[in-house]
């Protein structure tokens, strides 16, 4: 049965982050001085095991999800991901799989992931430039491997987002060449603005691009055609560059937030269900799970936290908000 929150927005939409561990260490997300070599992941026996994940995706299913998002951490540093990704595909009413990963695991990943059913990928590239790649991601990593990966992902006919966040006086430089790079590729790329996920990375007002700048800067480099939404509830505002498949897309949390239809929720590696990337606490979904609920006990309850939901962080942003207590991106799963 559809359930619908305390605004009317329908569950449509569930993220599953499989781990909160990742190889990069992106100074927007997981700092290497505070994602050091004594931070604490989730322990082992924590983490959802593939049936329990299928088991809770497929009670999503009933209660009106229709998409499913893997994500992490990095959700390739996973092992045998696509056997996964291969029992979800195979569930009654799904009608879009898809992955946000680095990019760095791809290119040796790519075809067992379509086998298995994913339709579409995501990988997250931030700088074509070396130097400054390396230092957003936080391990001196270059973009070949990513940029192999992406090139894999197409070749096996995977559909392929690439998503850069936008930090002002970082990036800025590499935000003209990346839209170049789309342009060439025949590829969507999206520029998300920074946003204030967690409380590792110190983020700040002065840090954010807002996305109407961007866009008034590639409106001088490219004809743009606006794009109608795909779906209610979507994250981007698209653009095609005219005479190519290529897109433009804009991730406005900060300046332009799109609570209003927010569809989403995340299910974290060890089982709890948050409303919200910016919810203080999650459910805890896998107790239910693992002391023996029967499907309809957890359609139940996860039908009845949808149901007092009343989550819109975006739209009420304010210079006391980023104080608030709030989880890592790392373990909510962007
Ligand atoms: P599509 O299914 O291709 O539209 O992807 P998506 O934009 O839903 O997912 P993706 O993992 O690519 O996320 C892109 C960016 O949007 C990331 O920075 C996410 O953290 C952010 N994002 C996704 N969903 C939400 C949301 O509900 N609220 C906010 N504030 N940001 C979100
Ligand atoms: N602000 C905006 N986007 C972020 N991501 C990670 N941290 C942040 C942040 N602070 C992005 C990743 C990935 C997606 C899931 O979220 O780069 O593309
Ligand atoms: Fe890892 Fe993605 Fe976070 Fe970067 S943004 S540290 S790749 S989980
Ligand atoms: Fe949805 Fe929360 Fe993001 Fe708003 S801030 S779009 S309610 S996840």
């Amino acid at each position: 049965m559809a359930v619908s929150d305390q605004f009317q927005r329908p569950l449509r939409d569930l993220r599953i982050s499989v781990t909160d561990r990742c190889n990069f260490r992106c100074r927007y997300c997981m700092p290497a001085e505070v994602f050091g070599p004594d931070y604490q992941y989730l322990p082992r026996e924590d983490i959802l095991d593939y049936e329990e994940i299928t088991r809770l995706a497929k009670i999503f299913l009933s209660l009106g999800v229709r998409k499913l998002r893997l994500t992490g951490g990095e959700p390739l540093l996973r092992r045998d991901l696509h056997t996964l990704i291969g029992q979800l595909a195979a569930l009654d009413g799904l009608e879009d799989l898809a992955l946000t990963t680095n990019g760095t695991a791809l290119a040796k990943q790519a075809q067992a992931l379509k086998l298995a059913g994913l339709d579409r990928i995501t990988v997250s590239l931030d700088a074509l430039n070396p130097e400054i790649f390396a230092q957003m991601n936080g391990i001196n990593a270059s973009p070949e491997k990513v940029l192999e990966g992406i090139a894999a992902a197409q070749e096996v006919g995977l559909t392929v987002k690439v998503n850069a966040v936008v930090q002002r006086g970082v990036n800025e430089t590499e935000l003209l060449p990346l839209a170049r790079y789309a342009a060439d590729k025949g590829l969507i790329v999206r520029f998300i603005e920074y946003m204030d996920t967690g409380a590792a990375h110190g983020w700040n007002l002065e840090k954010v691009l807002p996305s109407k700048d961007l866009l008034e800067l590639f409106k001088k480099h490219f004809e743009l055609e606006a794009l109608p939404q795909n779906h209610p509830g979507e994250t981007a505002v698209r653009h095609r560059i005219a005479g190519t498949s290529a897109e433009l897309g804009f991730i406005s949390s900060v300046t332009q937030p799109f609570c209003t239809a927010c569809n989403r929720a995340r299910l974290t590696a060890d089982g709890h269900l948050f409303t919200c990337l910016f919810a203080p606490n999650g459910h805890d979904i896998k107790t239910v799970l693992r002391q023996g609920g029967s499907d309809d006990e957890l359609a139940d309850r996860i039908g009845e936290i949808w149901g007092m939901r009343s989550d819109r962080y975006s739209e009420i942003r304010s210079h006391a908000t980023p104080a608030q207590a709030r989880p890592e991106m790392s373990y909510l799963g962007g």
